[in-house]
C-alpha cells in the first residue's frame, strides 16, 4: 500500500515535469521567432504594412477613360442639372448632389443601380481650386458605401472633375 503510494507521487510528479515541459514547447512554438511579446512583427519584404484602401479611390481623367469604356461603372454626374444639361461627360447621368442621398433612401429621382460601380464627378466652382470638386465628388460618393445598400461596388471620384476630362480631350456630350 506505503509501496503503490510512493509510485502513484512519482507519476505525479513526472507527469507535472512533462505538462511544464510540453507548456514551454508550445510557448516556443507560437513565438516561432522569439521575438518579445507585443512588438508587431515585421513583414518579411520590408515593406510598411500597405494601408486599407480608400472607400472612394481618386483617379485621373485618363483611369476614368478606361472605366467607362469597361462599361461596370456608372458615371454620375453630381453638378447642377443646368451645368450637365449644358455639358457632360459622354454617357454620364445627371444626379446633383443634394439628391443622392434621396435618391439612394426614395428611389426618386432614381438611384444608380447597385450592381456597377459608381464614378462621381463635380467642377470646381468659379475660381476654386480643382481639387475642391475632387473633394465634394468623394464626400457625395461616400453617401453609397454609408447607406449600406451599395455593399460589393467600388466607388470613384474624378480628380478635378469635369474640367480634367475636357482638358484631357474625351468625349462630352451634347
Ligand atoms: C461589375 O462590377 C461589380 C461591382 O464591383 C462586380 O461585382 C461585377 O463582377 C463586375 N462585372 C464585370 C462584368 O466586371
Amino acid at each position: 500500500m506505503a509501496l503503490s503510494r510512493k509510485a502513484l507521487v512519482t507519476v505525479a510528479l513526472a507527469v507535472l515535469l512533462l505538462c511544464a515541459g510540453c507548456a514551454e514547447a508550445g510557448k516556443k512554438k507560437a513565438n516561432p521567432g522569439g521575438r518579445k511579446p507585443g512588438r508587431k512583427p515585421k513583414p518579411s519584404n520590408g515593406n510598411k504594412p500597405s494601408k486599407r484602401e480608400p472607400d472612394v479611390l481618386t483617379v485621373t481623367a485618363a483611369a476614368a477613360l478606361g472605366l467607362l469604356n469597361a462599361k461596370n461603372t456608372t458615371f454620375l454626374d453630381i453638378r447642377p442639372e443646368a451645368d450637365y444639361t449644358a455639358s457632360h461627360i459622354a454617357g454620364a447621368t445627371s444626379l446633383p448632389k443634394n439628391l443622392v442621398r434621396q435618391a439612394i433612401n426614395t428611389g426618386k429621382p432614381k438611384a444608380p443601380p447597385a450592381g456597377k460601380n459608381i464614378l462621381c464627378y463635380s467642377a470646381p466652382a468659379a475660381g476654386a481650386k480643382p481639387t475642391t470638386a475632387t473633394d465634394e465628388s468623394i464626400a457625395t460618393c461616400l453617401y453609397f458605401k454609408t447607406s449600406g445598400k451599395y455593399p460589393d461596388i467600388q466607388l470613384y471620384a474624378l480628380a478635378g472633375g469635369f474640367p480634367s476630362w475636357k482638358q484631357a480631350g474625351y468625349a462630352v456630350e451634347p
